[in-house]
């Protein structure tokens, strides 16, 4: 394997080059690592070698540790992560010393790290072990440590490194939240020290002309003392209870990675840097160890990518979108419009006055301009996507659309209309999906001429913010329909998941149980704050009265009547909608009327919850414990996931766990509902599903598939890699 090559100048300047075989992004594995070792050996063996450069053959520096490579690593257990981390140090902590005598502080080679495009997780905490960091200029770059936001954090002496270069304040927002920033951006952050037209070649200069003391860093330097203040220092006394309290604050306590890398850079600071390097390898390999990062790596990293490269599509042709019709300006149609013709993609939007296509399409207008006061759009870039969006009522305009979504009113009789306007001009072979939110798919598609080539494509509000986009199978639709949708959810960048036609599809028949079981436990007279903190600590991230509010009560009121007709005598909201009816009599219908189960200022700025809640719903004498209320708001929701999954609603658990945390933002620490199962044990999961069941009603009952596995002691993901292996 080649994944770095050195070549060294007339000038006795090395450079080695990371470009790894077959990839188009580089990422570090423990091969490569152990290439790097020797090359850096080599080099600083070599007389004739005065400096290295490090760089990349690649646009970009690269993307990180290869997160298949730490799942690997945990399967040795903790001694084996542990290990390798080390390794990782002793690697970093060479090229940092880079041969200079350890008292004196000389003789080392100067080494400068060249990026040319974005540097990530380790690729970042490679160069910030090199003594000059330089970035070309290049807007598109991210540069950065997004660690936590799978669930781990910088374990290769970035949180070491990053911190004692900027100081544990400035440090924070890269190392708490994972912020990305551009070249120019990162350098004023101080993350890298210059940013150059040619940065192998500035690299270079700087490597030539470099002075014993340019290679010392400061922490290696005598009397150094952490920027900011280190923890007993006053100011820094301040900065680690105010990070302290804000981590606690954010994460409620159940991410595990950002208290591990707190204390990390806390403990880290109290002690030399050799030291303090171990400490973030044993926060480190504590973290990796713990099953809540190994969940959110498998969800939010490794079955995401699977997804959005198309792991459930079928094998047809190449199908992607170049012309777009959108029947319906709305509020979906227009975010369609802005996220397709971002994209690319030529965009019809129609709507049945000129006035409101329009509308729609100022919509993309003014998340432009957003973008540009930002400066994250230019003009020429507004000008160019707005230029692809046809504003019009002109259904003669839909000629030559691939692929059409149809985001008009919810109502079946209209839905129908626009299908036969729509397919009486779009090409034969023209795919037609519906982003209805309740309507069957294999009820709409009886106004299609071909109902193999008519889908549902469900997007999610706001449609430019949100990730995840759930792709519906009606009992017609064929393949070629199924590819065509995987391919334009591709291209517009968001992820999917494939699911089949049966009531609020998967999502939105999941989180509907949670605002239930919120809602009648109001009508209980359970504690409102009660409610919403339980949600908010199990790492929700609203509560369920909040997400009420801002879906709308009204919407909640319509979804409700709509369900107990459909379903008559099995309709289980009876409990539920005396509460939220009585809020929609009363006008409080969520936060757009500025008033519901919280209450809000004119500005519509929520407040607290609705002190009136109280006088309509008196407080029940004994109230129940924490755990109790947890227990039925999560189990609200895992359970009929795993009923989607049962009735084949779902066909794959890994839809199933990215679809949660994108979709609604289940909790993400847990890596989604069947990797929280599987965490707890399908025995246990049972245990508390009867339990509940008991004391609240059949709702709570464990499905047959649950209790199935748990009496062969089963798990999710250990029997679909059993049956993916076989
Ligand atoms: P909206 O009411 O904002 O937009 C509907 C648009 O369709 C209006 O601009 C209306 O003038 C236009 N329209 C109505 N009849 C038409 C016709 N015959 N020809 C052309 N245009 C016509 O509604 P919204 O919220 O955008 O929803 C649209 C669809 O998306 C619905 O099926 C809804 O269930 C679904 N949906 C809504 C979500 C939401 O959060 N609002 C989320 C996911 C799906």
């Amino acid at each position: 394997m080649t994944d770095f090559a050195m070549q060294t100048d007339a000038e006795g300047v090395a450079t080695i080059t990371w470009d790894a075989a077959g990839r188009s992004m580089n990422v570090l594995t423990l091969e490569a690592a152990a290439e790097l070792n020797r090359l850096v050996d080599q080099a600083l063996g070599d007389e004739a070698v005065k400096g290295i450069v490090i760089t990349s053959g690649k646009p970009d520096f690269a993307a990180g540790m290869d997160l298949n490579v730490l799942a690997g690593l945990k399967q040795g257990g903790a001694r084996a992560v542990f290990d390798g981390v080390m390794s990782l140090h002793h690697l970093l902590r060479k090229i940092e010393r880079a041969g200079m005598d350890p008292k004196t502080l000389k003789g080392g080679k100067p080494i400068a790290a060249a990026l040319p495009g974005t540097a990530l997780g380790i690729g970042l905490e490679l160069p910030l072990a090199c003594h000059r960091i330089f970035a070309a200029d290049n807007p598109k770059a991210k540069i950065g440590l997004p660690e936590i936001q799978v669930g781990i954090f910088p374990g290769a002496g970035g949180t070491t490194r990053l911190s004692r270069k900027l100081g544990a304040m400035m440090a924070a927002p890269l190392l708490l939240e994972g912020k990305l920033n551009d070249p120019q951006k990162a350098r004023a952050a101080g993350v890298v020290d210059e940013v150059a037209e040619d940065p192998v070649a500035a690299a270079k200069a700087w490597v030539l002309q470099a002075k014993d003391a340019d290679l010392v860093k400061p922490w290696d330097a005598k009397g150094w003392k952490m920027p900011g203040g280190a923890p007993y220092h006053p100011a820094g006394f301040m900065t680690f209870v105010g990070a302290s309290a804000m981590v606690s604050g954010r994460t409620m306590g159940v991410y595990p990675a950002a208290k591990a890398l707190l204390s990390a850079v806390y403990e880290g600071a109290l002690v030399d840097f050799d030291t303090a390097l171990k400490i973030e390898a044993r926060w480190f390999t504590w973290v990796l160890m713990n099953p809540s990062s190994g969940a959110m790596i498998r969800s939010l990293f490794i079955n995401k990518e699977a997804l959005e490269k198309g792991a459930n599509r079928p094998d047809v042709p190449d199908q992607k979108v170049r012309k777009l019709g959108i029947l319906g300006a709305g509020m979906m149609g227009a975010g369609i419009a802005y996220v397709s013709a971002n994209a690319g993609i030529e965009v019809v939007l129609i709507d049945s006055a000129q006035e409101a296509a329009e509308r729609g399409k100022a919509y993309s207008t003014g998340l432009l301009d957003k973008g540009i006061s930002r400066k994250k759009v230019t003009e020429a870039k507004k000008a160019e996507v707005l230029g692809r969006i046809t504003a019009t009522t002109d259904y003669a305009a839909l000629e030559g659309c691939d692929l059409i979504v149809e985001a008009v009113f919810e109502d079946p009789g209209v839905k129908a209309e626009v299908t036969k306007k729509a397919e009486a001009v779009i090409p034969q072979d023209a795919i037609f999906a519906t982003n209805t939110s309740t309507l069957p798919i294999s009820d709409l598609a009886r106004a299609s001429t071909r109902p193999e080539q008519f889908i549902g494509i469900h997007f999610f509000s706001p449609v430019d913010k949100m990730l995840l986009v759930e792709i519906i199978k009606g009992r017609e639709t064929g393949e070629r329909a199924v590819a065509k949708a995987l391919d334009f959810v591709r291209q517009i960048r968001k992820t999917p998941i494939v699911v089949n036609d049966a009531r609020f599809f998967y999502a939105n028949r999941c989180i509907i149980p949670y605002l239930n079981e919120g809602i009648r436990m109001v009508g209980e007279g359970v504690s409102p704050a009660l409610i919403e903190n339980a949600a908010r600590m199990m790492g929700m991230p609203l509560g369920p009265l909040q997400l009420v509010d801002e879906t709308s009560v009204d919407l909640a009121v319509k979804i409700a009547k709509a369900t107990k007709a459909a379903m008559g005598d099995a309709y289980a909201g009876n409990d539920v909608d005396p509460v939220i009816f009585r809020l929609a009599d009363e006008g409080r219908l969520g936060r757009k009327s500025k008033a519901g189960f919280y209450a809000y200022d004119e500005a519509g700025k929520r407040q607290g919850l609705w002190e009136g809640l109280g006088a309509n719903w008196p407080r029940a004498e004994e109230q129940p414990d924490l755990t109790e209320v947890q227990q039925r708001l999560m189990f609200a929701q895992t359970l009929e996931a795993v009923r989607a999954l049962e009735e084949g609603v779902l066909t794959d658990i890994r839809e199933g766990d990215v679809g949660a945390i994108l979709g609604w933002g289940f909790a993400p620490w847990t890596g989604g509902p069947f990797s929280w199962l599987d965490m707890m044990g399908a025995a246990r999961a049972v245990g508390i599903a009867e339990a509940l069941a008991a004391r609240h009603g059949e709702r709570f009952a464990p499905p047959k598939l649950l209790r199935d596995m748990a009496e062969r002691g089963g798990s999710f993901y250990g029997e679909a890699a059993s049956r993916a292996a076989a």
